[in-house]
């Protein structure tokens, strides 16, 4: 039987060997043990498990203690533009072309059409306690079966349970992830150029939770 559960010391070695398998370069730099090691130990960690082998994990953090992250900094930058077009047709122009030519220029093009849609507007308002969704990885052998999914169920009860509005993630364009938040009703928010180690375009990807 699979269980799922909160990191634990018995897990961390493990964990940092499928990070290594999974994520050859993280964030642009190469695979550093020691930062994977504080980024599991500073952020949740869902981690599935069975007879103490660990199958796969989640890591995901609220948006005020991943201010370190990327995919966070960008959505705070993505943000203040929003707020700063909402309402006017000029400035809305502007957005849109100021996307769209960051992301030509890094081969990719940007999506705005999805600036126009309720979602998008409603993140204009994303607070300190919305979560991201950083790396997910399951061990090659059992892939498909399931386990990321499971993964993110749980990942997404947390970010309710704790009280955010809106849950964001980084993915690839052709990934199983993208699937799968697909799955769970995650939307497009912005296409960005290749990058990582297969050089394939990345997506931040947003939710919008409804309150229970
Ligand atoms: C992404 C990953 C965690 C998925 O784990 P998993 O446990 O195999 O996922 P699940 O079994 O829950 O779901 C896989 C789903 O994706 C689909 N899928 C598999 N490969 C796919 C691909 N290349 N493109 C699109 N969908 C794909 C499967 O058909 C399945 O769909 P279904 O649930 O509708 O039947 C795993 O592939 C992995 O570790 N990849 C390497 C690390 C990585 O890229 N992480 C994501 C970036 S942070």
């Amino acid at each position: 039987m699979i269980e799922y559960c909160n990191l634990s010391e018995r897990h961390e070695e493990q964990i940092l060997a499928l990070y290594k398998e999974n994520f050859k370069i993280l964030y642009g730099e190469v695979y550093d043990p020691e930062k994977v090691k504080r980024e599991i130990q500073t952020y949740q960690v869902v981690v599935a498990e069975q007879a103490g082998r660990v199958l796969g994990f989640g890591v995901s953090t609220d948006l005020a203690s991943g201010i370190g992250y990327p995919g966070v900094s960008e959505l705070t930058a993505m943000r203040r533009s929003l707020m700063w077009a909402k309402g006017t047709t000029e400035k809305k122009a502007k957005f849109k072309t100021f996307y769209e030519q960051k992301a030509k220029k890094q081969g990719g093009k940007a999506v705005t059409r999805h600036y126009n849609n309720k979602f998008l507007r409603e993140t204009t308002e994303v607070h300190p306690e919305d979560f991201y969704f950083s790396a997910v990885a399951v061990d090659k052998k059992f892939q498909n079966m399931g386990i990321a999914t499971e993964i993110t169920r749980r990942r997404i009860e947390i970010a309710r349970q704790s009280g955010a509005t809106a849950i964001f993630a980084d993915t690839r364009i052709k990934s199983a992830s993208k699937h799968i938040f697909q799955k769970f009703r995650f939307s497009l928010m912005l296409l960005r150029g290749p990058t990582g180690d297969n050089n394939e375009a990345s997506l931040l990807m947003g939710k919008r939770l409804r309150k229970k």
